[in-house]
């Protein structure tokens, strides 16, 4: 059985006191949680993320890391840096970095390849665009992303590795992928995972579902069979939504 997974994607929003905030309502309402809950939150937030949250089980992600360990690369953050801060998660290949700041499928299998040999969870994000779905390549392109991705990793790597299927037109959008196309999708880069690594990795590796994932639409989602958690943006800004996405089995 796979443990579920509920993350929160704060994306460029909050500052240190508002993250201090934002966990202390958080807190109560997601005690007892059955879902492993973490918060990825901005770069500078995360020392007060992670004092806000000490001695509670919610988790503290990061967004991105650098894949070098030392050196000339002025505005990153290396992997020995997040764990020494108290990081357990972080997010890598976030369709938005993708976008906006030319992150490649090898350059994500660089950052989770430095992040799982330092101790950190990899989030790797995969997904489509809308023209993308429409031309039917969805399938092929999440199946290349993750492969790419987890790329150099021993199994045991791979098994410890989050996948998030983010379809990038369900991002921020309202629009949701419905219950089963996440759910085939999905499938697919499970099937995947396992012809490349084997049944057990396939079956134990734990893949989320994000795109405008909310309280309303959580449940039928994490009905879905191959659906173990998910990677909240909007609706993980506010302590009550959250918390409702965290606890949908009540
Ligand atoms: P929304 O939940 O705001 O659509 O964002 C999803 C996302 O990008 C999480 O990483």
């Amino acid at each position: 059985m796979r443990k579920p997974i509920i993350a929160g994607n704060w994306k460029m929003n909050k500052t240190p006191k508002e993250t201090k905030q934002l966990l202390e309502e958080l807190k109560p309402l997601v005690k007892g949680a059955k879902p492993t809950v973490v918060v990825c939150v901005p770069a500078v937030d995360i020392q007060a993320a992670v004092r806000a949250t000490k001695g509670t089980a919610i988790k503290v992600g990061a967004q991105n890391v650098h894949f070098k360990e030392s050196g000339a690369y002025t505005g990153e953050l290396s992997a020995q840096m997040l764990v020494e801060c108290g990081v357990k998660y972080v997010i890598i290949g976030h369709s938005e970095r993708r976008q906006y700041f030319g992150e490649t499928d090898q350059t994500v299998n660089l950052r989770a390849l430095a992040a799982v040999r330092a101790g950190l969870t990899p989030i790797i994000c995969v997904g489509e665009k809308k023209e993308e779905r429409e031309a039917g390549y969805t399938n092929a392109l999440v199946t290349y992303q993750t492969l790419i991705a987890l790329e150099g990793m021993s199994e045991s790597e791979v098994k410890s590795c989050v996948i998030a299927y983010e379809p990038v037109w369900a991002i921020g959008t309202g629009l949701t992928a419905t219950d089963e196309q996440a759910n085939e999708t999905i499938g697919v880069i499970r099937s995947a995972i396992a012809a490349k690594y084997g049944k057990r990795i396939g079956n134990a590796i734990r893949i989320q579902y994000g795109g405008s994932m909310n309280p309303k639409n959580v449940k039928g989602l994490m009905a879905q069979p191959h659906i173990d958690g998910g990677l909240i943006g909007g609706a993980s800004l506010k302590a009550e939504d959250f918390a409702k996405v965290v606890n949908y089995e009540d």
